[in-house]
Parts: structure tokens; sequence; C-alpha cells
């Protein structure tokens, strides 16, 4: 399985790779997680990214596309990959898709994860995470349990100011990539209100219908 989940920030992409990548066996590649631990590492990389990230804005183009392109090659991207966070833009989906072509492949599938932009604050401010096992929390709707509260942390762009600048950003840059797949007949649309099992059901489901359709 070859798969792309998108969606505006905090739709729900993380914390739904976690359980979709051990459905099908493929490795979570999120840009947003290699960028970060860019940053953690104090690499020429990070360095360069993180200023964008902390502003809400994305990093440029070609950074992100060598990147990901270099850890498609990688030998466990061999059986397929979820990219997550990537394409971005109509130049990072177009670069996909010379990579994807050049290597004889193809995508299954582009699950977009719709939540209404008056939702995204609240998740995105209530979110926490354990840097001890990467496990997405959120304060209310997914609380820490004990032993691990105290642990938790907030990502830097994880402020109000940020995710308006985030959510900018996804409608004016990302949301014509939608367009760019749906036309292919690879996207699927995942209403992402809900429980987190009740949106992996929804998108287990599509993703049947969606290949049952392309085998018919
Ligand atoms: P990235 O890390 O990709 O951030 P994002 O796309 O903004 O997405 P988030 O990680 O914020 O949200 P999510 O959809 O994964 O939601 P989550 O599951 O955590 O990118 C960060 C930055 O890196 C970018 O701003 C940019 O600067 C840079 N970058 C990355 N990729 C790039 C690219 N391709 N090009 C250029 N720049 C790039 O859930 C959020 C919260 O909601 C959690 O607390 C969770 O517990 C909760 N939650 C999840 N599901 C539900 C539910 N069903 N009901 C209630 N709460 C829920």
């Amino acid at each position: 399985m070859r798969m792309i989940l998108i969606g505006p920030p905090g739709a729900g992409k993380g914390t739904q790779a976690h359980n979709l990548v051990k459905r099908y066996q493929i490795p979570h590649i999120s840009t947003g997680d290699m960028f970060r631990s860019a940053v953690k590492a104090g690499t020429e990389l990070g360095r360069q990214a993180e200023a964008y990230m902390k502003a809400g804005d994305l990093v440029p183009d070609e950074l992100v596309i060598a990147m990901v392109i270099e850890r498609l090659g990688q030998p466990d991207c061999e059986g397929g990959f979820m990219l997550d966070g990537f394409p971005r833009t109509r130049p990072q989906a177009e670069a996909l898709e010379g990579a994807l072509d050049n290597a004889g492949l193809s995508l299954d599938a582009v699950v977009l994860i719709e939540v209404a932009d008056q939702l995204i604050e609240e998740r995105i401010t209530g979110r926490r995470s354990d840097p001890e096992t990467g496990t997405i929390y959120h304060l209310k709707y997914n609380p820490p349990p004990a032993g691990v509260a105290d642990r938790v942390v907030q990502r830097g762009d994880d402020t109000s100011e940020a995710c308006k600048a985030r959510l900018t950003k996804y409608h004016d840059d990302t949301a014509p990539v939608i367009p760019f797949y749906e036309g292919k007949g690879l996207l699927v649309r995942i209403h992402g209100v809900g429980s987190p099992d009740e949106v992996l059901l929804r998108i287990t489901t599509a993703l049947k219908a969606l290949q049952s359709h392309s085998a018919s």
C-alpha cells in the first residue's frame, strides 16, 4: 500500500497514521516528525526548517522534496509507505509523482481527513505528547494517564497564533493539492469528527472500497 494522509493541522493525521501503519505493515513517513528530529539533533536541515515551523509557515519545497525523495529510496519503503504531511503544495505533489513515475510506481490512495476550522484550534492547543513513547494525547479528548501526565510536552508550534498561520497556509497552499488527486480518482474524503476509533473505521472501510473498485 502506497498512501498519503492529508488534512488541516490537527485533523488527526498522526493519530490515525499510528494505527494504519500497523494494519498495513508500512513505514510512517511524517515530514513534521522528520523536521522536529532534525531540529532536536541540531542538523543543518533542522536549523533551516526551525524558523518556518515556529511561525506556522511551510518549509521551502526544495528542502522538503529532497528529504522525502531520499527517504522513499530506503529499503523499508519497497513494500509501500504512508506519507503524513506530504505533499503540502502542488510542486511537492508533482515532484512525488515524477519520482514514483521514474521508479515505475504509483499511489494507491490519498486519504483526506476533514475537520472544520472552528474545531482545529482546540485540538492543536490541547495536544500533548509523551517524549518517551511519542504517543499523542489531548488534555480534553484523550488525557494522558497518571504516570505519564507529568512528563508530556507541548509542541512549540501549537500556540493559537501559529495555529492560525498554519490554517491559512493549509487553505492557500495545501487545499489546491486536493483536486490534483481527486482528478486521478485516488482521493477518499473522511469525516474527521468522532472518536479516533470511529474515524479509523471510516478510513479502513473507504480504503477497502477503493481497493475493490480498482481491482474490478
Ligand atoms: P506537521 O507535524 O505535519 O503538522 P500538521 O500537518 O500541522 O499536523 P499536526 O501534526 O499538527 O496534526 P495531525 O493532523 O497529525 O493531528 P494529531 O493526530 O496530532 O508539520 C509541522 C510543521 O512542519 C509545518 O507547519 C511546517 O512548518 C513543517 N512541514 C511539515 N511537512 C511539510 C511539508 N510537506 N512542506 C512544508 N513544510 C512542512 O491530532 C491533533 C490533536 O487532536 C491531538 O491532541 C489528538 O489527540 C487530537 N485528536 C486526534 N483525533 C481526534 C478525534 N477524532 N477527536 C478528538 N481529538 C482528536
